[in-house]
């Protein structure tokens, strides 16, 4: 289910425009994600792909046009947006994890909270997915005692937790040092094979080409190419892109 033709996609973006004030941040986005598709977006810092990511959970607004999250307009507010919240896991650059409570708890709390799960019940599924993400002995810790790249696999273990319909990822390994990025990028490259459907902003081109099956870049607002990941990476279309890569490349 890599192409868009003949199945339902997750998610579809319809000419969405959203504004900052004067800035035009999204300018007449049309985009789909299929189930199970691995997207990667990629392009200049301010070109937008982190107000993307929000607006599809709805952390921003939008202007005008039309989301569509599983056959439904993305709703306005109350409880049906809490839910379309649960059903989109979301990792960030900097791992959100609570100081306060464990590595567990921290699995724990939004099984309990939003879904009604029982206590014990999360704790074991916690427990499932820290090993899973290879984490399992540092389940009574806090986040301050483990390392970044630990902390951002707990994070996706969190994602996880609320059996999203899809994760989005915005630039999860940039806060890292560069000997955790692989870390985190194996338990990504992990849920793509298992089906997971993903939007991921990210600029590690290794991952792009194992994991994608598109590469959306982004700049200005504008969905500039979109490709597969041999093409783009090899064959890019247009200038823009093509001195994009060329900095990220020889960097
Ligand atoms: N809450 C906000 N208020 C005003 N401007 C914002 C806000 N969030 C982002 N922007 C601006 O919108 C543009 C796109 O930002 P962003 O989506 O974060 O881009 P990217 O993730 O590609 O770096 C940037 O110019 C940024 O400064
Ligand atoms: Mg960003």
């Amino acid at each position: 289910m890599t192409e868009n033709g003949g199945v339902t996609p997750l998610v579809r973006l319809e000419n969405v425009n959203k504004h900052f004030g004067a800035l035009h941040v999204l300018k007449n986005i049309n985009l789909t994600v299929s189930r199970g598709e691995v997207l990667v977006v990629i392009g200049p810092s301010g070109g937008g792909k982190s107000t993307l990511c929000r607006a599809i959970n709805r952390l921003e607004t939008i202007d005008d046009g039309k989301i569509v999250f599983d056959g439904q307009v993305l709703p306005e507010e109350g409880k049906a947006l809490a839910r379309l919240r649960s059903e989109v896991g979301m990792v960030f650059q900097s791992f959100n994890l609570f100081a306060h409570k464990t590595i567990r708890e921290n699995v724990t709390l939004g099984p309990v909270k939003v879904r009604g799960v029982s206590k014990d019940a999360a704790s074991k599924r916690a427990m499932e997915l820290l090993e899973r993400v290879g984490i399992a002995a540092q389940a009574d810790k806090y986040p301050a005692q483990l390392s970044g790249g630990q902390q951002q696999r707990v994070a996706i273990a969190r994602a996880l937790a609320m059996d999203p319909k899809m994760i989005l990822f915005d630039e999860p390994t940039s806060a890292l040092d560069p000997e955790m990025v692989q870390e985190v990028l194996d338990v990504m490259i992990g849920l793509a094979r298992d089906g997971m459907t993903m939007v991921v902003v990210t600029h590690e081109m290794g991952f792009a080409r194992r994991a994608a099956n598109r590469v959306v870049f982004m700049a200005d607002g504008q969905i500039v190419e979109e490709n597969t990941p041999d093409e783009f990476f090899t064959n890019a279309q247009t200038d823009r892109a093509r001195d994009f890569l060329s900095k990220i490349l020889t960097h």
